[in-house]
């Protein structure tokens, strides 16, 4: 049976078919045009070299906002009133979206309607934390109540369609994009990917507060060489399958409506024109029937990637390959109907594309729906439901790093606050903040004034700055305690972000080694995009949070988790590394001959620690658990593993219990663990619970060298507890066979 993204009804069908017998190619080709508003006016030099210019920091980032304002936007209103256009991206308000929308409907020859996409990828005004801070909470109903709201956002101001989830497995914190995804993990990516599905398109994309999502970058971009943005990644056959493609086959089971293939080449092919991800794996092995939208500007790119003369090429072979929608690059506009008339590309192939188009316009109720009340979104951005759930996922992803007893802070301290990330609030938002305002978020400083907190505030050090050790006394010299807050900007991750050096920028660790001899105790509270490579940080500091980049209620969510309002149970998703050498590092590798010790000649670096700085599953709370009576048991479609969990401390808190395994021998080395299943469980003090995992029979597969899928098979250790470093374990041998 046919899987649909979304289904259109018989009739819809009709009326598809019969604008497809009505429509010229030039409207066809129309139908697969995405473009942006484009900038005119406003700089004397192009937007391109005005970027350079902030880039090379020939103008500071207030300059260039101020000139931005001042530019006029485009909107191309006769390309869509001649049917030239498709879809938009990038179109920011409710009035302009209407606007736009008017004129196809009413004043293009066949009224067809435009959809509106964005990059919604952790909320629309309504900021949420950014993916990865999320993806610590291990929760997957946050994860798909955020979506929700963010859908619910979004299709308020006119918005239909999200570039989002971004379900890239990423494994080198360099690469500035793993902010945007869930980690290293594919098992948690997976779910992330569904749930992520699940809140923003609901179980219906027609109505007025749900928008289509899209499965991005398909595939393997999060595998970039180096961790270097836009580079190639070369992987074999099996890591493609077992680690990468997962997420992506997760979000079509889900019903995920569109697909966005990624910048990289894969293994030598440029996946906008591979035929073999797109066609073979995407259309026919997972029958996945939604629009699959290219990459912005990307068929273009194809040129500079050395695999097409032309952009008439370019735009042949992807549509070849399966590309329906043309982001940005104007290659089909400019030369698909020339292909069609050189018989180049067949005109069924590209009613074929437009079919797709339409289904989802359909899909998203547009026909009969067009337009959006210009009124409903102004009441509901930040609203109160808004913000309590933005404020409540800010907290769950926290992660506790360290804390030698000094947390929750005591009341009636006085307390100091320094270093800039404390006091600026657009930087809390992250990178892709939609249309997310930096003078709406709840800054660290706002935090404690929300709270009525006095505290003594000196900035000392810029993120890139050097450091004022005079202002640093000034600020701790009657303090009982000192919050240094460190970190980076929220564009220092994200597109365009990858960084060699992962450590703290400018001067900060300085300011924090002052601190140290000033003999201050002192609060480290981070705030990045990406795992930091920070082991002087965790020495000296008395306590370490990794705060992340919020969203709009980050500074609420920071003093909730420092009074002990909230026990912080968020987890690492990704390695944090000694040392940005160790790049890239996960939990999760293959078993090597030579497994990482003390001896010389095995698999380590001579002049790095044998462990990361901390391990993947990672996070301290205010109490602590035990674990015990673990065990496994076979079941109908997969084992059931059981353990019980008690919390021994004084407070009550969430344990994100960890199963994972690790098969003992197999026809290819396999990961010395992998994460299986996890569960949230609430304990008050002294409370026991009685924790149930389920595992699929599927979990175990895995290709061999001739890439068969095949069972695993044999003994297999289990592990499970608090992080990836659990050692509470049990044998079971898989198809028969019982705990050790
Ligand atoms: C390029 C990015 O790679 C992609 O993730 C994003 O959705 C598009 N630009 C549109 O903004």
């Amino acid at each position: 049976m046919e899987k649909l993204s979304f289904t259109v009804s018989t009739d819809q069908e009709k009326k598809i078919e019969a604008l497809i017998a009505k429509m010229t190619v030039d409207e066809k080709i129309g139908q697969l045009n995405q473009v942006g508003p484009s900038p005119v006016g406003g700089f004397e030099i192009s937007l391109k070299e005005k970027k350079l210019m902030l880039k090379e920091g020939k103008i500071t980032k207030e300059e260039f906002e101020r000139d931005l304002e001042g530019v006029q936007w485009d909107t191309r209103e006769s390309d869509v009133r001649s049917g030239k256009i498709g879809s938009f991206l990038g179109m920011r308000g409710v009035e302009k979206c209407n606007h736009m929308q008017h004129i196809a409907v009413e004043e293009s020859r066949l009224g067809i309607p435009l959809f509106f996409g964005l990059d919604v990828v952790h909320g629309l005004r309504t900021i949420f934390p950014i993916p990865l801070a999320e993806s610590c909470s291990f929760d997957e109903n946050l994860f798909e109540q955020t979506a929700r709201i963010a859908a619910k956002e979004a299709a308020a101001t006119g918005i239909k369609l999200t570039f989002a989830p971004m379900i890239d497995v990423c494994r080198d914190a360099r690469w500035g994009r793993i902010a945007e995804g869930a980690g290293e993990d594919t098992y948690l990516t997976s779910r992330f990917a569904a749930a992520k599905v699940r809140g923003f398109q609901g179980d219906d994309i027609a109505k007025d507060d749900r928008i289509a999502a899209c499965a991005k970058h398909f595939v393997a971009y999060g595998a970039a060489i180096g961790g270097r943005d836009y580079n190639s990644a070369d992987m074999s056959l099996q890591t493609l399958w077992e680690t990468y493609l997962p997420p992506f086959k997760e979000a079509v089971d889900s019903g995920v409506a569109t697909f966005m293939t990624s910048f990289n080449d894969l293994n030598g092919e440029p996946c906008t024109t591979s035929k073999y991800l797109l066609k073979d794996i995407l259309r026919n092995k997972w029958r996945f029937n939604g629009a699959v939208i290219s990459d912005s500007g990307a068929i273009g790119e194809l040129i500079e990637h050395g695999t097409v003369s032309d952009k008439a090429e370019a735009a042949e072979q992807a549509l070849n390959a399966g590309i329906d929608i043309d982001m940005s690059s104007m290659c089909y506009t400019e030369n698909l109907k020339n292909s069609v008339l050189r018989s180049n590309i067949s005109e069924e192939e590209l009613n074929e594309a437009v079919r797709r188009v339409l289904r989802l316009k359909f899909a998203l109720g547009l026909f009969d729906h067009p337009y959006t009340d210009e009124l409903s979104g102004e009441k509901m951005y930040l609203c109160k439901a808004h913000t309590q759930l933005a404020r409540e996922a800010g907290r769950k992803s926290i992660v506790l790093l360290k804390n030698d007893g000094i947390l929750p802070l005591k009341s009636n301290l006085k307390i100091a606050v320094v270093g800039e990330l404390a006091a600026t609030r657009k930087e809390m938002l992250g990178t892709w903040a939609a249309m997310g305002r930096g003078d709406e978020a709840v800054c660290l400083l706002d935090g404690f004034a929300e709270r009525n907190i006095s505290v003594s505030y000196e900035e000392c050090c810029k993120v890139n700055g050097t450091f004022d050790r005079t202002a640093l006394e000034r600020a701790v010299k009657d303090a009982d305690i000192v919050i240094a807050a460190v970190g980076e900007y929220a564009d220092m991750s994200g597109e365009a972000s990858s960084l060699c050096n992962i450590g703290l920028h400018g001067e900060q660790e300085k300011m924090l080694s002052a601190l140290k001899e000033l003999g201050k105790p002192f609060v480290t509270v981070m705030f990045n995009g990406r795992p930091l490579a920070v082991p002087k940080a965790v020495k000296i500091s008395n306590a370490l949070i990794e705060a992340w980049h919020l969203g709009s209620q980050a500074g609420n969510s920071i003093c909730d988790v420092l009074f002990g309002d909230y026990n912080p149970s968020g987890r690492l998703t990704a390695t944090f590394p000694n040392h940005s050498g160790e790049c890239p590092i996960y939990y999760n590798h293959v078993s090597t001959g030579r497994p990482t010790s003390e001896i010389r000649h095995s698999c380590k670096y001579m002049d790095a620690p044998l462990t990361p700085l901390f391990p993947f599953g990672y996070g301290l709370s205010y109490t602590e658990y035990t674990y015990k009576d673990f065990i496994i048991n076979e079941e109908k479609n997969g084992l059931c593993a059981e353990v019980t969990v008690k919390n021994i401390g004084e407070i009550a808190g969430e344990e994100t219990v960890q199963l994972y395994a690790h098969m003992q021998k197999a026809k290819r080395v396999r990961p010395v663990r992998e994460l299986k299943a996890f569960k949230k469980v609430y304990l008050n003090p002294g409370e026991e619970k009685r924790v149930k995992l389920f595992i699929d029979r599927c979990a175990f597969q895995y290709y061999d060298m001739q890439m068969n899928l095949v069972e695993g098979s044999g003994a297999v250790d289990f592990f499970i507890g608090h992080d990836s470093t659990a050692s509470l374990k049990t044998v079971m041998i898989l198809g028969g066979g019982s705990n050790e």
